[in-house]
């Protein structure tokens, strides 16, 4: 492990993001769309694979999605991927219409990605607890008072952020990208979530100031829950996704992208897995490697209430209605500036290119990850 250099002059996040932020979980939760009899499910989706046809459109979904919505995709043509693997499906595919199932910032990066595309979300007021926490106004004097670093951003951001900086990552890559960096002697400016920046930071030992964003789901894994679990479950091992606590990931076997922990989980020979990111994966995962047991990593000890138990709110508002609303009406329609895409694009290609040079590793479904 490298040494820290640079804590000292992490950013504090401005408190006043924080009631924005709680009272937008709350909507998201009161918008979940209730679970559908089973008659009415295979209705709207003989009426969705009919509409994909009839709008030249596929669906690019998340793995943290409404299971039915991920089986949707598979049997369509579309994808279930990580928010590499889902850009990537989207500029390479020539529908004219992508119907994104994930949150904003998703159907955003694809809308940038291809333009002149329709791109469809079942609600865009999916949105993401880093996003909503990185205003660009604040982002921007961040930036602009360390003017020698090179400013690297999470994906989970809206356009504008993107457009101010150097470099668009996702988890799958930020590691690689970050090295490649640290290598040319180049100093960073990491947004916004701070656990997957020190995680980063850790590992290559890069000159790197935080943003301090937290993602509100990975954020509830509690440690040492987390300690007495993998005690009464010897045999298991722990897959954790990086934007978790750093006393969460110190306890993970696996840390990474939801496909690397994906790919762990089908292809490691152990038979039981703890697992520490939003429970929705949990689908493909039982899916692939069905002799298998799959326990949740606590998000809160004994005596807590547990209101998001490892699901993001965000991600449970899309729903089989919404895609079909989307597809019939043309709801949900990602709308960004022709000028704010432009700014937006050059950082994002970046990391697509860069992600084009690292060697191939296998996908689940779709394209292989970087
Ligand atoms: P991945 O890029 O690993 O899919 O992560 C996206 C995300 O929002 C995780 O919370
Ligand atoms: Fe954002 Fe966290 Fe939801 Fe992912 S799980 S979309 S990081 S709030």
């Amino acid at each position: 492990m490298h040494k820290n250099t640079q804590q000292a002059f992490d950013y504090e996040a401005p408190l006043s993001n924080m009631p924005t932020t709680s009272c937008r979980i709350k909507q998201a939760w009161a918008k979940i769309p209730p679970e559908l009899p089973k008659d009415a499910l295979t209705q709207y989706q003989r009426n969705i694979k009919d509409l994909l046809i009839q709008k030249d459109a596929v669906i690019i979904a998340h793995y943290y999605v409404d299971p039915d919505i991920q089986d949707l995709a598979l049997a369509t043509g579309g994808c279930v991927g990580d928010s590499l693997e889902m850009a990537k499906f989207g500029a390479a595919h020539d529908a004219k219409t992508l119907l994104v199932a994930g949150v904003r910032f998703m159907g955003e990066s694809a809308k940038i990605l291809s333009p002149h595309k329709t791109v469809l979300m079942p609600d865009l007021q999916a949105e993401c607890s880093l996003d909503l926490g990185c205003p660009i106004e604040e982002f921007s004097a961040f930036c602009d008072a360390h003017p020698d670093r090179t400013v690297v951003v999470y994906a989970n951001t809206s356009a504008a952020v993107k457009a101010r900086a150097d470099w668009v990552v996702t988890s799958s890559v930020a590691l690689e990208i970050v090295s490649h960096l640290h290598a040319k002697g180049e100093k960073i400016i990491w947004g916004p979530d701070r656990h997957l920046g020190e995680y980063i930071r850790q590992k290559t030992g890069a000159d790197m100031i935080l943003w301090q964003g937290s993602c509100i789901v990975h954020n509830e894994f509690k440690s040492i829950e987390l300690e007495q679990l993998k005690s009464k479950h010897p045999e298991a091992i722990t897959l954790v996704h990086p934007e978790s606590p750093a006393s969460v990931v110190a306890q993970g076997d696996v840390v990474g992208s939801t496909s690397k922990l994906l790919q762990a989980a089908i292809h490691r020979p152990e038979k039981t897995f703890i697992v520490a990111t939003d429970l929705g994966i949990l689908h493909e995962m039982k899916k692939h490697a069905p002799q298998k047991t799959f326990i949740a990593a606590p998000t809160a000890g004994n005596s807590a209430t547990c209101k998001s138990c490892a699901f993001c709110p965000w991600m449970a508002m899309n729903g089989v209605q919404g895609v079909y609303q989307a597809l019939k009406y043309g709801t949900g329609e990602i709308q960004l500036t022709e000028s704010l895409m432009n700014d937006a694009r050059h950082a994002l290609d970046k990391m697509i290119e860069f992600s084009k040079t690292l060697p191939k590793k296998p996908a689940v479904h779709g394209l292989g990850v970087a």
